[in-house]
């Protein structure tokens, strides 16, 4: 049986979750199995945690709080760290969940596969010779009616802070000593760490033409970003691109992995038809069908199915870590830190046409 039923609560009040608690049984003495999905403003959460606690939505049991947090988490490392340790506050780190549904992706749990799943792979993929990585997330779509929230944020905050940047973290991570969630975590970690920015020049930010009368006033906010990344360590020299952008002629996600003989190439296509084409010594040598019964649409409902079923299971690897997030806005400060010398360009809307 479904039983859906729909309440209307303005979260800015902790005060206000009384009114939840008067529509659900009580927690703590019920013991009961409950998640709850925040999917607002990452500024809203610790009140609704705090609301949570104080009308004993949470059960002190243990038995079963889990509270899936939506991204944006946090707009910055500063405000993300804050969030972090009130969210902590109220509750342990076992029981939150940070979403990011390009992890819930088949195509992109299946580069984990991919680089792991044979030592062909994993050696090609990993050997020294690899000389350039560039992860592209295409988009057709504008903002919508998301372009206040999105003004506020920008491609950079909405797109490479947390999907661009989890698809470089699996795509380059060392083979994890298990197949769990902690040690995938702490690999994802070890590669981020080593990450970092400085290259303005090979950088570019832009926004499309009708943008700013979109929004109704005149906006410095980028919609579309091409960041040189740079690597240390072990994938020293390795040159990184991260590339997104809104209102573009297609709609598709895609690495492309060189190395240091051009004639041998990496292509994983992530959407809309995932597969991956392996180049040696110019000749296509394999092509890989990624996920034959994937059917790609806007926002992934797929994605998130599978992601909430992973919380159901408190399956965690699918979701991410708070130092990979401390990471993540740790490059992200950095890009936007120089952004005043990152070359700006109006494009044009190269969008096709809504079909009617
Ligand atoms: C969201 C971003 O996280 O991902 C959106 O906030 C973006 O701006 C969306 O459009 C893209 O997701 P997908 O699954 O359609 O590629």
């Amino acid at each position: 049986d479904i039983n859906v039923r729909y309440l209307a609560i303005d979260f800015s009040k902790s005060e206000n979750l009384k009114k939840l608690a008067e529509a659900l049984p009580m927690c703590e003495i019920d013991g009961c199995n409950r998640i709850y999905y925040l999917a607002t403003s990452y500024k809203l959460f610790p009140d609704i945690l705090k609301g949570l606690k104080k009308f004993h939505l949470l059960s002190r049991s243990d038995k079963f709080n889990r509270v899936v947090f939506e991204k944006p988490f946090g707009e910055n490392l500063k405000s993300s760290d804050a969030l972090e340790r009130k969210i902590h506050d109220v509750v342990d780190e076992k029981h939150v969940f940070r979403i990011d549904h390009y992890l819930g992706k088949e195509s992109v749990q299946n580069i984990v596969a991919l680089k792991f799943g044979s030592k062909e792979f994993t050696k090609l993929m990993e050997g020294d010779s690899l000389q350039e990585v560039e992860i592209s997330v295409d988009e057709s779509l504008g903002v919508g009616n998301r372009i206040e929230y999105y003004d506020d944020f920008g491609a950079v905050k909405d797109m490479i802070q947390n999907h661009l940047l989890q698809l470089l973290a699996l795509l380059m991570m060392d083979k994890p000593k298990k197949m769990e969630s902690k040690y995938i975590h702490d690999e994802k970690v070890k590669i981020l760490k080593r990450i970092s920015f400085s290259d303005v020049g090979n950088s570019l930010m832009g926004q499309y033409k009708g943008y700013a009368s979109e929004l109704g006033r005149k906006s410095k906010t980028e919609t579309f970003a091409r960041i040189s990344l740079s690597c240390s360590g072990k994938c020293k020299g390795v040159k990184i691109f991260l590339r997104t952008g809104k209102r573009l002629p297609k709609r598709y996600g895609r690495i492309v992995m060189k190395f240091r003989d051009p004639k041998n190439k990496i292509v994983i296509n992530l959407q809309p038809d995932p597969d991956v084409e392996v180049k040696m010594h110019g000749k296509k040598i394999r092509n890989i069908d990624l996920c034959p019964d994937c059917v790609f649409r806007p926002n992934s409902p797929d994605a998130y199915e599978v992601l909430i079923k992973d919380v159901i299971n408190s399956d965690r690897k699918l979701f991410v870590r708070r130092d990979e997030i401390h990471e993540a806005w740790r490059i992200v400060d950095s890009i936007l830190s120089k952004r005043k010398r990152i070359p700006f360009v109006v494009y044009e809307d190269c969008s096709e046409p809504m079909k009617a």
